[in-house]
């Protein structure tokens, strides 16, 4: 498999800051820097949280070349989506229970210029979505609760991990497996075992000093 895939949540970062928090993780001199930065959009209404929207992404899109992996925690994706991607975010991910028509949103999507990504909180099945995952560029299953940073980390939820891991394999599917929520040195590994391509991180990246330390460390237990 590929090199597994960081991108750090800036929901844990100083949000006065963001260009500079970003660039704390971006590449430098000594290091290539983070594969994605993940950005939590919500609306008080999918989640008891509100973050942030379009008009904060499209500032972030000219402060920064990383790719932006946008996680619309919204309700009515179809009617937001797209238009992330079509501002220039990388990947668009909605939420599975916020849709009865995942595949026409992904396809509005796609069709904007993005990639598709299909969201799943910790109780949802994924049994629904496997016929449909040539819709989809990446599947992002919460190990948390959706709506806050620094909750713990859900072992459980690396059931589906492993299923969607032996399903991409066997069929050759072109699907990154994303994880978002308690990701921390102390669980990335067991996640990367299971079969993770893509670790979002947020409180073990922002959580303290040396941010760009800190994804070396993870990028390193993930490897391992
Ligand atoms: C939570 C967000 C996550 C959050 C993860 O709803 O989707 O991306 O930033 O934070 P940590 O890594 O602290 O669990
Ligand atoms: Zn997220």
């Amino acid at each position: 498999r590929p090199a597994p895939m960081i991108a750090p949540s800036i929901l844990s970062a100083d949000f006065a800051n963001l260009a500079d928090e970003i660039a704390k993780v971006g590449p430098s001199d000594v290091d290539p820097g983070v594969d994605w930065v993940h950005v939590d959009v919500m609306d008080n209404h999918f989640v008891p949280n509100l973050t942030l929207g379009l008009p904060v992404v499209e500032s972030l899109l000219k402060a920064t070349d990383i790719p932006l992996d946008c996680h619309l925690m919204i309700t009515d994706p179809g009617r937001w989506a797209p238009a992330y991607a079509e501002a220039g975010a990388y990947n668009v991910s909605f939420h599975a229970e916020a849709t009865d028509d995942p595949i026409s949103v992904a396809r509005d999507i796609r069709a904007a210029g993005g990639k598709a990504g299909l969201g799943i909180k910790p109780g949802t099945a994924l049994a629904p979505y496997l016929d449909i995952l040539s819709e989809f560029d990446t599947l992002l299953i919460m190990s948390v609760e959706p709506g806050f940073g620094g909750q713990k980390f859900m072992p459980e939820v690396l059931d589906k991990v492993r299923e969607l891991r032996t399903k991409i394999d066997a069929e050759q599917l072109k699907l990154i497996v994303e994880i978002d929520g308690g990701i921390a040195t102390d669980t990335i590994e067991q996640a990367a075992e299971a079969g993770v391509d893509c670790f979002v991180a947020g409180s073990a990246v922002y959580g303290g000093d040396d941010p760009a330390a800190r994804v070396a460390s993870l990028r390193a237990l993930a490897t391992a």
